[in-house]
């Protein structure tokens, strides 16, 4: 079925400029004033049931794990960090990371805590400590994840942690939607707070998601290697620099090396994991 999206993307060359932008702004008031509240309160009516299949005492309300998964379906953000978390734990494991180890670990870009509530249950003894700039979902965090400790951090590094703090940091699907120059001061933050030897984790948009892109997007990607750009509609709650951003994997090899040793690219479904270490005597 073609969506209303699609319909927009397809009149929206042929309109006057101004009629584009009042039509986009009508679109936008009734997607977030009437379809979104309406889309969460049909989510929120099956959440006791899913909880009880997951065995799940407290989950975030559907207005955040939207934010955090573009659905506020319950099943998909359970099942989504379920499935994270076992693949950053093989992953760890296949690079030799014993996984009661890091002690400190770091979540960046933690949101309502998807992955949080996976990684405390296996892993008690580590000291879990979760970041973003989403105050409403550090919040949430606060109030209900007991197994964390959780803070808001500016957009911009630095953050407040002594340097060399963490064992293991872990950053799904955040440099999947931030600048290049974000990325950078990030990735350099990272490694200010990583222990010499730490791993680090991050996520990237998987390559093959780029064909799905529209042309002129998809030649800037393999020339550059790098491509981010404007999503049209985004979940009420995100700073204007979320957009959307799109590695390859021989960008991330180059680039980020500069910062760690990439030493795996793990498929996830729509993201590779790149793992990444900090060598023993850098500091
Ligand atoms: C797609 S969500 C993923 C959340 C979580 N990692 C997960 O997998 O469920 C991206 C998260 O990154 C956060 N984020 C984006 N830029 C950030 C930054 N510069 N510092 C900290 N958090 C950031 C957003 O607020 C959002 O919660």
């Amino acid at each position: 079925m073609v969506s209303i999206r699609q319909i927009g993307r397809a009149i929206a060359p042929m309109l006057p400029s101004r009629l584009e932008w009042m039509l986009k702004g009508l679109y936008l008031k009734l997607y977030h004033r009437g379809y979104l509240p309406l889309t969460y309160a049909k989510a929120a009516k099956m959440d006791r049931a899913v909880q009880e299949e997951f065995g799940v005492d407290v989950v975030p309300p559907p207005h955040l794990r939207h934010r955090v998964c573009g659905t506020p379906d319950l099943r998909a953000y359970l099942e989504g960090g379920r499935n994270s978390v076992e693949t950053i734990k093989t992953a760890l494991t296949k690079h030799g990371v014993k996984l009661c180890d890091p002690s400190s670990v770091l979540d960046f870009g933690c949101g309502c805590g998807r992955l949080t509530l996976w990684w405390t249950r296996d892993f008690p003894h580590h000291a879990y400590f979760g970041l973003d700039v989403d105050p409403d979902a550090i919040a949430w965090d606060r109030e209900h994840l007991w197994s964390g400790t959780f803070e808001v951090n500016g957009g911009v590094p630095p953050t407040e942690f002594n340097a060399e703090t963490f064992g293991l940091i872990i950053g799904v699907s955040v440099f999947t939607h931030i600048d290049e120059s974000l990325q950078t001061a990030w990735l350099k933050e990272l490694r200010r707070l990583a222990r010499p030897g730490a791993v680090v984790l991050a996520t990237v948009h998987a390559e093959k998601l780029v064909e799905q892109l529209a042309p002129p997007w998809q030649r800037e990607i393999w020339e550059k290697g790098f491509g981010f750009f404007r999503q049209d509609i985004m979940p009420k709650g995100f700073p204007s620099f979320y957009q959307a951003a799109f590695h390859t994997r021989a960008y991330v090899d180059s680039h980020w090396s500069r910062y760690f040793d990439v030493v795996d690219h793990v498929e996830m479904d729509f993201h590779d994991l790149i793992v990444m270490r900090k060598s023993e005597g850098v500091r």
